[in-house]
């Protein structure tokens, strides 16, 4: 292979898939699934930190888990803030910022004061960002950008709407894993996905240790990023070809 990637992606995305079929496995309900999923994600975050990866953007609630039941969409919201209250002091000392990433809409006061005041509380912080896409769609990301330009009665070219995407201040995710052995998007950053590296893998999301994420690095280290060009016109190539 003439380039390898750098070999720790800067930014990391992650479909965090497969918290129900753990828990059916273990006949119990859904519900205990995402709760041990809060459990990796904690995890996955102090690894990333370990491991030198400045951005992690995670999909914890899309646009579309509104069709499911009424009482799993409960229990994902106190899910929330339950472990924002609980973990915010642990964050804050690591030095994570997060953000939140998605629609406000049809989120109860108390959940939007508890995302708003976790991301006051770690506004400073620089180790790690930590975005959490949760109501989050990559259509409504790019819908919300295009008519942001429109109202304001601006251009629309690849960097302007780039520069309105809810992710603009973290940029593209290197490599956007999905766990749970589904090879679907899912309607996840669709736009700025459009070169990062895929990785899927079938443990579920609850299973997900420090192995399983470093494999996806190591898979993530070993692919050439081309962006529409050959291989000899890389940097590092050894060839001045054009
Ligand atoms: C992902 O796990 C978490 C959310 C979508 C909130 P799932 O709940 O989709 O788990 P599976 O795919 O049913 O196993
Ligand atoms: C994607 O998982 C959304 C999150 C992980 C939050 P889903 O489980 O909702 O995706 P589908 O329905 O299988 O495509
Ligand atoms: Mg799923």
């Amino acid at each position: 292979m003439a380039v390898a990637s750098e070999s720790v992606p800067r930014h990391i995305a992650i479909v965090m898939d497969g918290n129900g079929r753990w828990a059916s496995k273990r006949f119990l309900p859904r519900i205990a699934g995402h709760k041990q999923g809060v459990d990796v994600l904690k995890r996955t975050v102090r690894t990333c930190v370990l491991r030198g990866v400045q951005v992690l953007t995670v999909f914890a609630f899309s646009s579309e888990n509104w069709k499911r039941p009424a009482d799993e969409v409960a229990g994902l919201m106190e899910i929330l803030v339950v472990a924002l209250s609980r973990e915010l002091n642990q964050l804050k000392q690591d030095g994570v910022h997060l953000q939140f990433i998605g629609s406000r809409e049809g989120l109860s006061d108390r959940v939007q004061q508890s995302l708003l005041n976790a991301e006051r509380e770690t506004a400073e912080n620089r180790t790690l960002t930590l975005n959490v896409c949760f109501n989050y769609g990559g259509r409504w990301d790019l819908v919300h950008a295009a008519r942001t330009l429109a109202a304001a009665g601006a251009e629309i070219t690849e960097a302007s709407l780039s520069a309105e995407l809810s992710t603009a201040s973290t940029g593209d995710p290197d490599l956007v894993v999905r766990t749970g052995g589904e090879m679907r998007l899912s309607n996840f950053l669709l736009w700025q996905a459009a070169y990062s590296e895929l990785y899927f893998c079938d443990v579920l999301w609850p299973d997900f240790d420090e192995g399983a994420l470093d494999r996806a690095i190591q898979a993530y280290a070993g692919r050439e990023r081309r962006f529409g060009m050959t291989s000899e016109q890389l940097p590092g190539a050894g060839n001045t070809a054009t």
